[in-house]
């Protein structure tokens, strides 16, 4: 009789669905694999392997990193997008999620509602990671706090300004506080506020709302911001570009923060509306770096999901 492991399938679908110890692991795994890329020495643990991303909203760094990580690793991939797939000619998200991971050993979702990646996660035989949903974006927080880390050392109490929308990106940011134990300050517009049940959060006790966004950025290690119209939302961008006006991170804002305070933003960007061209260029500024790490994460991430904790 054939006997086999099974291997518990562990999902990627918000920050909180890994531990602190989980990711202390993951930070360590990052650099690792990124000294290798740099130093051009192939790394290829997922020969045989392969990642099924399906796009349902455009993107070009999750894009890229992931199927650039891939390839580098050995493994292989497959890009669908609503539009060349029968998801866009309304395939239920469960026969999709059966089929595709009968086939594949990885998939990685961008979609609207969280919901969804829910459902595509509950019908799957292997893991599934969340490359953006209108709720979290679980990989975007993964390489910026990889970021912070190399410039700054540990984030675990650290002040985090996020200015603007209450978004996936700040949902994450305020889920990964309470894992990583830092705090964020955030400054939304009347009306764009955070809400906790929404962004899937424990308790109140890692964030703090300010109506001025300066007072937010008061005493910061970090001030990062997000477009004022996410994607699934271009219906509401006149009304926000109003809306928003006043939550431009520009050099007042940053003055107010730690002079060794850094500037992230996940991509991309507007220069003249949720940022100023002498920010996101400025001396402050990683955003080059936080994208390249995207790449580094994501690949420590893949690793991680489908073969379990590495030490090499
Ligand atoms: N930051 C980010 O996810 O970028 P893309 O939309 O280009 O993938
Ligand atoms: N909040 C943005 C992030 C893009 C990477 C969006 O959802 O469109």
């Amino acid at each position: 009789m054939l006997s086999f492991q099974i291997m518990t399938i562990r999902h990627y679908l918000q920050f909180n669905d890994l531990s602190c110890e989980d990711y202390a692991h993951l930070f360590g795994r990052m650099q690792r694999i990124k000294d290798k890329f740099k130093r051009y020495v192939a790394y290829q643990p997922l020969v045989d392997r392969t990642l099924a991303m399906v796009f349902e909203k455009a993107s070009t760094r999750t894009r890229v990193s992931f199927e650039a990580g891939m390839y580098q690793m050995g493994g292989s991939v497959i890009n669908l997008t609503t539009g060349d797939s029968q998801l866009g000619r309304a395939e239920p998200i469960e026969d999709t999620a059966r089929v595709i991971s009968r086939m594949v050993d990885l998939v990685m979702i961008r979609t609207f509602e969280q919901t969804r990646i829910e459902t595509f996660a509950a019908n799957s035989r292997v893991p599934v990671i969340n490359g953006l949903t209108n709720e979290y974006h679980p990989c975007q927080i993964l390489a910026d706090i990889f970021t912070y880390i190399e410039q700054r050392g540990s984030i675990e109490g650290a002040t985090v300004a996020w200015i603007g929308d209450s978004n996936n990106v700040c949902n994450t940011w305020l889920q990964a506080a309470e894992t990583l134990n830092f705090t964020v300050h955030v400054s939304t517009p009347p009306g764009y506020e955070v809400e906790p049940e929404r962004a899937g959060l424990v308790d109140a006790q890692h964030y703090r709302e300010f109506a001025n966004p300066m007072a937010a950025c008061r005493g910061a290690d970090l001030v990062t911001t997000d477009v004022w119209t996410s994607m699934g939302f271009e219906a509401e961008n006149e009304s926000r570009q109003k809306d928003f006006a006043a939550w431009r991170v520009s050099d007042r804002l940053m003055a107010a923060a730690k002079p060794t305070a850094l500037f992230m933003h996940c991509l991309p960007a507007h220069r003249g509306e949720e940022v100023d061209a002498s920010v996101i260029d400025g001396p402050q500024s990683v955003v080059w770096d936080e994208a390249e790490n995207r790449l580094h994460a994501q690949k420590a991430l893949m690793e991680f999901l489908v073969l379990g904790r590495i030490h090499d």
